[in-house]
């Protein structure tokens, strides 16, 4: 533990890192999934009271504790909620943001390398064939059955296997040098994806349809408590807070650099990606070409359906050239969204390895190998079954659990005004004051009443089914 910790080389590099990690799966796949199954713009109401009073706070609860631990060579949850609480039980609940990252990795490497498989189908023009014949659906579903193959192995392992080394192959190469170097690249490179999709999909006729399904709110739909649960949640999983990933990351910020205004930047980047760019590619068109009526029947069927059995028939519609490029931009951008996500999900348990087990990192590395790819592998032998369970435990319920976790050490063990202190130090903003009462009472209150009701609304029930 006393060896010299890497550090950021750059603020951009950090912020873009953390806005990588941020825009990934939940803003192309799974935001516009739920939007058209809640009601359209309702939706919107509580998502973004959810991401002021919970993501934005708690985005800055990590980022603080992870600087604070990193400056005492700390890089994970057990370490870091130990360092800044000083209690020696804190060091059991962070494991929790050890085993919760891991548990999201075993699914999301696996979903994108589906993407992967589905940019060799644009390329290979499987895909269009398909959109063209209405057979998306099925070449989906003998894709994820393995009945697809690449040579003698089924196309499904041989992406999963692609897929699993290119991660491995950047968090390799370190902080600074693999994923600081990669985001980079990538982030600009998604973001002017997103844009030119965007355009397209803006001249499109019959646009108002499809925008205003997005922006008119229903505001009976306010009393249910489903939107409010899934828009939190949402809320969550986009920002990647609540579950160790942001305070690994900033476990790597010098320790007299700001972070206040840092937060807010990779924050407002994915909201604006997510609710513009995947709000607008895929919901106006959905809406347009198919109805929001049976936009909603698509997504009820599975959220990834959406992305790959009704996107490239709804491209399908732009004419065969346009639409080949359109499809083919899609998959890469989803692409590059998950590759600077699952990156960031495997550095807790790499951090931990390192920091805690005190193993070299080569050593650190084929370890996590090891155990990350045992697991994948038993979720993809466990099919449909396994890939719920696997959902609900790490997508949805670790990140919740943590996050209450978090938010109580910070504000109630820790102390509100400590706690805004070390946030507001070397800070290149003034954060408004309101914010202190948000984090000390609000932010852990919201989450343990949403965790209760999520029990309350038979939660538990599913899990043990
Ligand atoms: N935020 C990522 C996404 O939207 C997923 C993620 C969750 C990444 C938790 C890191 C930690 O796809």
């Amino acid at each position: 533990m006393n060896r010299e910790r890497e550090k950021w080389g750059s603020k951009i590099g950090v912020i873009l890192a953390v806005a990588g990690s941020a825009v990934g799966l939940g803003n192309f796949l799974v935001f516009p999934g739920r939007v058209v199954e809640n009601g359209g713009g309702a939706f919107m109401i509580p998502y973004f009271i959810a991401f002021i009073l919970i993501g934005i706070p708690l985005a800055w609860i990590e980022w603080s504790m992870g600087r604070w631990g990193g400056r005492q060579g700390h890089g994970s949850g057990p370490g870091i909620l130990n360092a800044v609480t000083q209690k020696p039980y804190a060091k059991y609940l962070g494991s929790i943001g050890v085993m919760g990252p891991l548990l999201i990795f075993f699914l999301y490497v696996y979903l994108e390398s589906w993407i992967l498989a589905y940019i060799w189908y644009s390329l290979t023009g499987v895909l269009s064939e398909a959109a063209q014949n209405n057979t998306t659906g099925e070449l989906f579903s003998r894709f994820i059955s393995h009945e697809k193959s690449i040579g003698p192995i089924p196309a499904s392992l041989f992406f999963f296997g692609l897929t699993f080394l290119i991660n491995f192959a950047v968090i390799y190469f370190g902080i600074r040098r693999g994923i600081e170097k990669t985001v980079k690249v990538l982030m600009p490179l998604l973001l002017f994806l997103g844009i030119a999709l965007v355009l397209k999909v803006l001249t499109l006729e019959n646009l108002s349809e499809g925008l205003a399904f997005m922006w008119n709110p229903d505001f009976s739909k306010l009393r249910d408590t489903k939107v409010w649960f899934d828009a939190t949640s949402q809320v969550f999983f986009t920002t990647s807070v609540g579950i160790g990933a942001i305070l690994t990351y900033a476990s790597y910020v010098r320790k007299d650099q700001d972070i206040a205004l840092s937060s807010l930047t990779a924050n407002s980047t994915n909201v604006f990606i997510e609710v513009i760019v995947g709000g607008t590619i895929v919901i106006v068109p959905a809406v347009i070409c198919l109805g929001a009526i049976q936009a909603q029947e698509v997504t009820t069927g599975g959220i990834f359906s959406l992305g790959f059995i009704t996107m490239p028939m709804l491209f399908q519609e732009m004419g065969p050239t346009v639409s080949w490029v359109v499809q083919l931009t899609w998959f890469v951008l989803l692409f590059i969204g998950g590759v600077t996500s699952s990156i960031s999900i495997l550095q807790p348990g790499l951090s931990f390895i390192e920091d805690e087990l005190n193993l070299q990192r080569k050593k650190a590395i084929s370890l996590l190998g090891v155990i990350t790819l045992f697991f994948s592998l038993l979720i993809i032998a466990g099919g449909d079954t396994a890939i719920n369970e696997a959902d609900i435990l790490g997508f949805q319920l670790a990140l919740l659990v943590f996050g209450a976790v978090e938010a109580v050490l910070f504000a109630w063990v820790l102390g509100g005004k400590k706690g805004w202190q070390e946030i507001q130090k070397g800070a290149d903003i003034g954060i408004p004051q309101i914010y202190r009462h948000i984090i000390t009472w609000i932010t852990p209150t919201f989450i343990l009443v949403l965790l209760f009701f999520w029990a309350y609304d038979g939660g538990m029930e599913h899990l043990l089914m």
